[in-house]
């Protein structure tokens, strides 16, 4: 029997919940009793997904984020996710169902290192992936996420001098993209550095007709394989709209779920990471449950709160973001 602190590291829930509740009646109820709305990533487990309000990938998270007249933002993602959504919406409540609940690519840069290699460049102009703290976001200039991170960079002058962060991965193919020298910042994310171009390869000997979609977070090695490029709703467009009926999908493995239910009669393979454990599940996206949100939403805790003058110079960048990808109709 797990004591309650080893149930607790296992990131159940820490309060009894008498099982005799149906948790997704009582989401429900609870939504239309606080006025509350739940935004959900598409890494999240599917029974969060599908008791969401919205699903989405970062950039529809955020703009949904901004626009929503209800009073609570309940926010089944990450941590990173949860304070953008502070950072737009300051006088909403913002709730996180486990605020443990991180990102191994936010870690990779912590604020005061990146604020000592952005002094190396005062000419340059900061661009940063969503994925990052709002420390991060608050020393940017333009903050951007996977499905507009091209047309960011391809909005500013040719001439302009760029640093991207906190992901090498995606900044390398946005410079390839672009053919800008971008100066990187040398992070990137723990799930998506774990596929094996081997196992792929081999899938493909067996799935001959099987096309590769690939988050940009992945390393050039899966890049140069892949079918199509996109953020998780690029993928799940692409899938759909797709004449083909089998799919190698190198990214979480949450997106299946979407991709499965919008698309019944196709095949959704996740591309193998390079060893035996399920790796391509992101640890941090899958400490939120379906248990975790029904209590966060009961006892509107653990919240999420940013300085004030963090949300001052961050919410700069990210409006900014918003503000591009509205003239691009993205
Ligand atoms: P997108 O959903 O914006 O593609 O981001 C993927 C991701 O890694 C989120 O943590
Ligand atoms: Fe962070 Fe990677 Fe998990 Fe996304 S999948 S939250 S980038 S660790």
């Amino acid at each position: 029997m797990d004591t309650f602190e080893e149930i607790k590291v296992k990131g159940f829930a820490s309060e009894y919940i008498d099982p005799a509740i149906d948790l997704f009646e009582e989401i429900e109820r609870l939504k239309k009793e606080k006025n509350a709305v739940v935004l959900a990533h598409y890494y999240q487990e599917p029974d969060i997904q599908d008791i969401a309000d919205y699903i989405g990938d970062s950039l529809g998270l955020s703009q949904q984020a901004a626009k929503t007249d209800a009073n609570i933002i309940v926010f089944a993602g990450v941590h990173f996710m949860a304070e953008t959504a502070k950072i737009l919406s300051p006088q909403k409540k913002v709730l996180l169902p486990d605020l443990k609940a991180g990102c191994s690519l936010a870690d990779s840069c912590p604020p005061h290192l990146f604020r000592k290699f952005k002094e190396k460049y005062p000419e340059h102009l900061v661009i940063t992936y969503v994925n990052c703290t709002a420390e991060l976001k608050a020393l940017s200039d333009i903050v951007c996420t996977s499905s507009n991170a091209v047309q960011i960079v391809e909005s500013l002058p040719k001439e302009q001098k760029i640093i991207f962060g906190p992901d090498k991965n995606l900044g390398a193919y946005v410079a390839k993209k672009t053919g800008r020298d971008l100066v990187l910042w040398n992070g990137a994310c723990m799930v998506h550095e774990i596929f094996s171009r081997e196992k792929i390869t081999r899938i493909k000997e067996r799935y001959p007709k099987a096309k590769l979609l690939a988050h940009p977070e992945c390393e050039e090695v899966i890049l140069t394989m892949a079918d199509y490029i996109g953020s998780t709703t690029g993928l799940l467009k692409y899938a759909t709209k797709s004449p083909e009926a089998e799919f190698i999908v190198a990214t979480e493995s949450g997106i299946l779920h979407q991709m499965q239910k919008d698309n019944p009669g196709k095949l959704f393979i996740p591309a193998p990471p390079n060893n035996q454990c399920a790796c391509n599940d992101c640890p941090h996206m899958k400490r939120n449950t379906l248990e975790k949100l029904y209590l966060c939403m009961k006892n509107e805790s653990p919240e999420i709160t940013v300085p004030q003058h963090i949300i001052d110079l961050a919410v700069k960048p990210i409006e900014r973001m918003l503000t591009i990808s509205a003239q691009l109709g993205l």
